[in-house]
């Protein structure tokens, strides 16, 4: 444990209030932060864990138009469904705040003020793209075109999602607009720009001089190539009727860019926390920042944000910066649009009771060097093989032992052999070591080393088979479950960071409190006579069933989307009207249908084409109809078709289908019954 600061202050990327948070986030940004957290608290810091829902900028005004509601209520919905699901996860802010709070509006607009005031910014007046037909300056995702790095054709003003280059607008090739589709014009406009060119020295003492062996790689390198490649001046206003209004003479329908709010969010969010004594937590000296993001917000929070903290003066920097790379879901890119997510909300509904499982599955599989690939078969395997096989397996064994064998009892510890030993060693030892990684930002590799306790414990009760020993020796099994109980209860504390929920479960089951951290190794905490609680199953076996259902969801998803992006196929060349004249297209009852022998897609039909005799039509469909469900049914026939012997049958005809996307075919039917051999023209 790092023992200068005198308090922390810990914050978790405010995500947008336009959709609910998914697993891709969790894993991100906000499990990590939270075990911090809880370790930080466990060892007795003073810590201020901050969030809220970033709730300007085009991303909320966008889905607002999608919905076709205001972006007050888009906010309003998802800023309460992501602050529930937030909590049932456990994730345990100080404040979870939103940047359309009334005291953000404040806090931001003071920021702007002082930073004008004092002459920080460049006012100048530029060409920007514009929709005459939706009387609107374009800013940011209101603009779409083809990224001039990758190519792909879906690239926004500011960045390209698919190769996560950051963008100006003027970049785009073939500029559209995503009200209209129109092709913009470029018109004049005023805005305000933070001069990062002036930042550029500072910041490169700062970050490539002073934290070029503290942050990770990943973060550092994103942040020397952005400082290598030369810093521009940055617009912090955009021409926008949501956000903030920018509080100076001659800014009417100017907001702040969401990126100049949004991390003012932080502060804003611990001054509701702490309306008297906020400022301690951002402007002494004293106290560690530390900012969880995701690795596309590294820009805005070691570049831009400190710039902007270092030009108002006020303000301490940030510590560290610990940003994550991505989760996929299922070998594919988690994507908001296409609907391919675990959305937690969703999770928390299907899964009652176990956000320790996702919890678990999220940090023992966390992205934190490299993107990673969460999968519904590895959720449960880890559950199944991890949770319930080895750590629920442990607790179980040592409490449902201690009823069996010492009436709930904690038996007095004998002599203790060189075993014991060397297992209360390695108890005294995993604090320090689990809290050295937490420290460091290795998550997974602490919660391993926590399983490795478990996994010593078990091993322990292996070895020393008190199930069988009690028939021999009472005192010695009352030795080995003594000291597996405190083991046992080490967990009530050491676990918590991690799973919360089952550390709480376990500490009722134990009837112990939690600890503070360095205490948790200690070979005392259950005294001999200690009466525990009933036992209970902390975890239990996830069946193939249910994640089947999972899976199936997913692809489910999967097909929904192949769907909505199938293009139509090319037009065919023109033909003349006479020649369109020349097909005798009619609408028939189909009167018999069956299987042609020793056929798999064939089907023999007679349909009434209002002739005296009905027509035999061979038709390639059986694969897709029942032959008894098509009698009955009208269809639109190809008439004039010449007649072809096919598999011994004359077929006089052809069936006219609707092909979807999917392969699938549809009937071409009249809206209404009509007489049969009508014509169609
Ligand atoms: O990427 C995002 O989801 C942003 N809403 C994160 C903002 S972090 C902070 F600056 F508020
Ligand atoms: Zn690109």
């Amino acid at each position: 444990m790092q023992s200068d600061p005198q308090r922390y202050t810990v914050t978790a990327a405010l995500p947008y209030a336009n959709g609910p948070v998914h697993i891709g986030h969790l894993a991100g940004v906000y499990l990590p932060a939270d075990i911090y957290v809880r370790y930080l608290r466990a060892n007795g810091r003073d810590v201020k864990f901050i969030c809220g829902s970033d709730e300007h900028g085009v991303p909320i005004t966008i889905r607002a138009q999608k919905e076709g509601v205001t972006p007050q209520q888009v906010v309003d919905k998802y800023h309460a469904i992501i602050r529930d699901s937030f909590q049932e996860f456990g994730v345990s802010f100080d404040i979870y705040s939103r940047t359309s709070s009334k005291t953000h509006s404040e806090v931001a607009s003071g920021f702007f003020k002082k930073l004008y005031e004092e002459g920080k910014f460049i006012e100048q007046v530029s060409e920007q793209y514009y929709d005459e037909k939706a009387a609107q300056f374009l800013a940011d995702r209101y603009i779409v075109g083809t990224c001039p790095n990758c190519g792909n054709d879906n690239a926004y003003g500011d960045q390209c999602e698919k190769c996560g280059t950051s963008l100006s607008p003027t970049e785009l090739i073939s500029p559209r607009s995503m009200l209209s589709g129109n092709q913009p014009v470029l018109r004049e406009t005023k805005h305000w720009y933070l001069p990062l060119d002036q930042y550029e020295p500072w910041l490169r003492e700062w970050i490539v001089q002073g934290h070029k062996h503290d942050w990770k790689t990943n973060v550092y390198g994103q942040c020397k190539s952005w400082i290598d490649q030369g810093l521009q001046p940055r617009a912090v206003t955009r021409d926008l009727d949501w956000g903030v209004p920018v509080p100076v003479p001659g800014a009417e329908g100017k907001v702040l860019y969401v990126w100049f709010d949004a991390p003012i969010g932080y502060i804003s969010a611990t001054k509701d926390l702490l309306p008297d004594t906020w400022e301690t937590y951002w402007k002494d000296k004293g106290t560690k920042l530390v900012h969880f993001i995701g690795k596309d917000n590294i820009v805005f929070h070691c570049i831009i944000f400190p710039a902007m903290l270092k030009a108002h003066g006020d303000y301490i920097l940030p510590d560290n910066v610990p940003a994550n790379e991505f989760l996929n879901l299922e070998g594919d890119k988690i994507s908001t649009s296409r609907n391919w997510a675990v959305w937690l909300h969703e999770y928390l509904q299907e899964f009652p009771g176990k956000a320790d499982v996702l919890r678990y599955v999220l940090c023992a599989n966390a992205p934190e060097n490299k993107d990673n690939d969460f999968t519904w078969k590895d959720f449960q395997a880890r559950n199944n093989n991890e949770l319930v096989a080895n750590l629920g397996n442990f607790i179980n064994r040592a409490v449902v032992l201690t009823h069996k064998f010492f009436g709930g009892k904690v038996p007095a510890v004998g002599a203790l052999t060189a075993q014991d030993g060397e297992v209360l060693q390695q108890l005294a030892e995993f604090p320090q070591r689990i809290g050295d990684l937490i420290d460091n930002y290795r998550f997974r590799d602490a919660l391993n080393e926590l399983m490795n306790l478990t996994r010593a414990g078990n091993k322990y009760l292996a070895d020393t088979e008190p199930w069988k020993l009690i028939k021999t020796d009472e005192a010695r099994t009352g030795t080995v479950l003594h000291v597996a109980l405190q083991m046992a209860a080490s967990l009530v504390t050491l676990l918590e960071p991690f799973l919360p929920a089952s550390a709480d479960k376990l500490g009722q089951m134990l009837r112990t409190e939690k600890k503070s951290w360095q205490a948790a190794g200690r070979a005392d905490a259950l005294s001999a006579g200690h009466q525990i609680g009933e036992a209970a199953l902390l975890f239990d076996k996830i069946e193939d069933a249910t994640v089947e259902a999972q899976v199936q969801k997913l692809l489910n998803t999967k097909q929904a989307n192949e769907l909505a992006a199938a293009v139509a196929a090319p037009a065919k060349p023109d033909i003349s009207f006479e020649e369109f004249q020349t097909m005798d297209l009619r609408v028939g009852t189909i009167l018999s249908a069956e299987k042609v022998a020793k056929t798999k897609k064939l089907l023999k039909l007679s349909v009434d084409l209002g002739f005296e005799e009905p027509r035999t039509i061979v038709s390639g469909i059986a694969e897709h109809f029942v032959a008894e469900a098509l009698i009955g049914q009208q269809v639109q026939v190809l008439l004039n078709l010449a007649p072809r012997e096919i598999k011994g049958i004359q077929s006089q005809g052809m069936l006219l289908m609707a092909e979807n996307a999917d392969g699938s075919l549809s009937l071409m039917q009249p809206s209404s019954h009509v007489r049969p051999g009508s014509g169609i023209a």
